[in-house]
């Protein structure tokens, strides 16, 4: 698509597909053209309102300075040790032969952002129910389909998990207005507090924090150890020097882009890759497509674990960049170290069994056994 048909109009769906780096890089960076608001028709009130990631400044730009500060890689370090102890411990409890999504890549960020968060990691099954349930879309693969375009009964599903999960938020935020804590949640309530934000804007910010921060590290450990799987010179490699860990994460957030795609609106006409784009389209920029253009990267195709320079826009890019980059970052440094220990006496990594996950928009394994 990028040589053949760099921005394709789907007309079945209608929106504008970006294939190139180029192209991808400028919807991303240039906010006033491309906005992150949802301009498509919703056929009901939406549960939840516009978290940071579907607002424009300036509600954007304040949103995101309330909370920025703890995503800070200087605030985080405070969180490693912490995050070190939750890895050592979640290994500890494995059999020889596991599932590493249900043992390990998934409770490991889901258990560090209810904490950084303030809710009970002991609810960490029913997140796992709520996630399984919005993200088990029966999906064209081939297709994305938008809010708009959900059948009846998978959107009330979908209502009702929001339901349950902003009850469940409100709950929390109401009793952090009593009894302030040191976390996240106290953060934000105390902004409401000082008429910054509204309870809605707490609540689609929990919304948004809970599930962003740790579907996408939940994917990125589990492709980087099928990436181990894949090539067992890479496995070496790291195994013996855990120097390598980082630009090895780098190049797993590249060659497989945990999210695969944003979406904007055109503000108002613009060309783009050779075409006009009219006010109010949808844009659809294939971030996993512009990390492996091969007008930027050196052989494109090939996994090159130690990379450099990794210009990948795997966490977005502009003033939506993701804002827990330096978490996942971490958290997957962490537990890449804590495998490679656990796993110091085996030759190579064996996959028995790898089910992907049911969304178009991530990339990743629902399952992935290790032998
Ligand atoms: C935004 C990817 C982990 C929180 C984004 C965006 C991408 C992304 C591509 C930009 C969306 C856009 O431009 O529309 C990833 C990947 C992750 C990851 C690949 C892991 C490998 C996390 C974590 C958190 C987080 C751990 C923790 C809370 C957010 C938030 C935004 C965001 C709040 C919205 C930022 C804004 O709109 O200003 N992420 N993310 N993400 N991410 Fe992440």
């Amino acid at each position: 698509m990028r040589k053949e048909s760099p921005l394709h109009y789907n007309r079945e769906h209608q929106y504008w597909e970006v294939f190139r780096y180029e192209d991808v890089n400028r919807v991303l960076s240039d906010h006033h053209t491309f906005s992150s608001q949802n301009r498509r028709r919703q056929k009901e009130e939406p549960v939840f309102h516009d978290s940071i990631l579907s607002l424009d400044p300036p509600q954007h730009t304040l949103l995101r300075s309330i909370v920025s500060r703890s995503f800070s890689p200087a605030f985080l370090r405070e969180w490693e040790p912490r995050i070190r102890t939750i890895a050592k411990d979640l290994l500890l409890q494995t059999p020889p032969d596991f599932d590493l999504i249900n043992h390990f890549a998934y409770p490991l960020p889901v258990t560090v952002i209810a904490d950084m968060m303030g809710v009970p990691s002991k609810d960490q099954p029913m997140f796992r129910q709520w996630v399984d349930r919005l993200f088990t879309m029966e999906n064209d693969p081939t297709n994305i389909r938008f809010a708009d375009e959900t059948k009846p009964d998978e959107r009330k599903r979908i209502r009702s998990v929001q339901m349950d999960m902003k009850q469940y938020f409100r709950d929390i935020v109401h009793e952090r207005k009593q009894r302030p804590q040191n976390d996240l949640i106290s953060l934000l309530v105390d902004s409401h507090s000082h008429g910054q934000i509204s309870e809605e804007e707490i609540l689609s910010f929990c919304f948004l924090l809970l599930l962003a921060g740790h579907i996408t590290t939940t994917n990125l450990i589990g492709n980087a150890v099928f990436s181990l799987a894949e090539d067992p010179e890479t496995y070496r490699l790291v195994q013996k020097d855990h120097g390598h860990i980082p630009l090895f994460i780098e190049e797993v957030l590249r060659y497989h882009s945990p999210v695969r795609f944003v979406t904007r609106t055109a503000a108002h006409d613009v060309r783009l890759g050779g075409e006009t784009l009219h006010a109010g389209e949808t844009v659809v920029a294939w971030i996993a497509s512009a990390n492996r253009d091969e007008q930027v990267f050196d052989r494109p195709d090939r996994f090159i674990a130690n990379r450099k320079p990794n210009p990948h826009l795997a966490f977005g890019k502009g003033i939506h960049f993701c804002l827990g980059a330096p978490l996942a970052r971490m958290e997957a440094q962490i537990a890449m170290q804590a495998l490679l220990s656990h796993w110091n006496r085996k030759e190579q990594i064996q996959i028995q069994e790898a089910r992907p996950v049911k969304t178009v928009f991530l990339n990743g394994y629902e399952k992935l056994t290790i032998a």
